[in-house]
């Protein structure tokens, strides 16, 4: 049996509640029946004694927590208490301070709780604390929904780490495409913005998205997993919202459109997101929609592109069902099944 405990149950934390009704099968033939123990939003959440049931985890993937089922006054520690082999993590980013997403994953992993995670929060502030924490006590850290979601990245850039890596040069906000679009096609840059959120493209707080932070946490998790230990507070972040409208604008009419580009300078060990100037035609001037796109440059002068998309909730919470698929591949294989 699989116990698992949900934290977070908006659009990831519902469609992974699906994903995981979906595919329980293939658990099971794993001989790891999953089994929710509890499910935990910002205020308050729901257990039981045993499993919750199919019946009340159907409700929960289609209305969420607060309109399937009568929420409790509980807390991390409690779901803790019931002891969980594993924590799917799907709540909100906080950059400024990282909390309560920081406290959240350290107590899961000092607890010996695994996690597989969508929020970039701890990974991006305290990579490598919470990957030696995590080494340290056995414990699995899921994150490859951090990066690209719907594109799993980040398993290509484990693949490449016997190789010798230059630099990676990514636009990773489809966001920030979106606006910057609509810019170019005329919109005023505060419109633009406002339609982004009133679409529920944009995070209501648009300078997550266009102000790079966003962006930025995901080179970051790049970085660290290629072998560069920054944080998110080392990254040179400038924001798209400062941009003047006209300059967007001519850039077009000079054959450049102005991306967000994320870039990893792996000999210089330096990260940073900016606006920037590219080749419309080129392969970060092209991308667009809810697509993003990596250049990975290798020091023996070949390269690697990867374009797809990022998102949405369905893509990223199945990308999340493969991170428990290995979490339990990898307890078989150390014959602790
Ligand atoms: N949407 C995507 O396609 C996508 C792709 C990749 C990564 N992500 C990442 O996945 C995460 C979740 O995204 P989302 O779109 O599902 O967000 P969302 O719809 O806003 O849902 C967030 C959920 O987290 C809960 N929550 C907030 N603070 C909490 C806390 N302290 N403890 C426990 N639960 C808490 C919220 O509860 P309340 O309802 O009570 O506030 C809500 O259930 C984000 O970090 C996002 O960046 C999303």
């Amino acid at each position: 049996m699989l116990r698992i405990a949900l934290i977070g149950l908006g659009n990831v934390g519902k469609a992974f509640v699906k994903v995981l009704l979906a595919k329980a099968g293939e658990l099971a033939k794993l001989g790891y029946e999953p089994c929710v123990v509890g499910a935990l939003a910002s205020r308050g959440g729901v257990m039981g004694d045993g499993c919750l049931s199919n019946k009340l985890l159907a409700e929960l993937a289609d209305k969420g927590l607060y309109g399937a089922t009568e929420v409790r006054s509980i807390e991390l520690g409690d779901l803790i208490s019931l002891n969980p082999d594993v924590a799917v993590v799907a709540i909100p980013p906080s950059y400024r301070t990282g909390e309560p997403n920081l406290s959240m994953y350290r107590e899961l992993v000092r607890n010996r709780i695994s996690v597989v995670t969508a929020d970039k929060t701890g990974l991006a502030l305290a990579y490598q604390e919470l990957v030696g924490e995590a080494r340290a006590r056995g414990v699995y850290l899921g994150f490859t929904a951090t990066v690209m979601a719907g594109t799993p990245a980040l398993p290509l850039l484990r693949g490449l780490r016997g190789r010798s890596i230059d630099s990676i040069t990514g636009v990773l906000n489809a966001t920030s495409n979106y606006v910057l679009t609509l810019v170019e096609g005329g919109l005023p840059m505060i419109d633009a913005v406002k339609r982004a959120v009133e679409e529920k493209i944009a995070e209501p707080d648009p300078s997550i998205d266009l102000g790079g932070l966003d962006a930025a946490a995901k080179a970051v998790i790049m970085a660290n997993t290629v072998g560069l230990p920054v944080s998110l507070r080392n990254v040179e972040v400038q924001s798209l919202l400062n941009l003047n409208e006209a300059y967007i604008r001519d850039a077009v009419r000079r054959g450049v459109r102005v991306k967000q580009v994320a870039s990893i300078d792996l000999a210089k060990g330096r990260v940073s997101v900016k606006p920037m100037e590219v080749p419309a035609g080129g392969v970060l001037g092209s991308v667009s929609g809810n697509y993003n796109t990596l250049i990975i440059r290798l020091r023996d002068g070949n390269e690697i592109t990867l374009i797809g998309p990022t998102g949405p909730a369905g893509a990223t919470a199945e990308v999340m069902f493969s991170d428990l698929l290995e979490y339990v591949e990898l307890r078989l294989m150390m014959g602790k099944g």
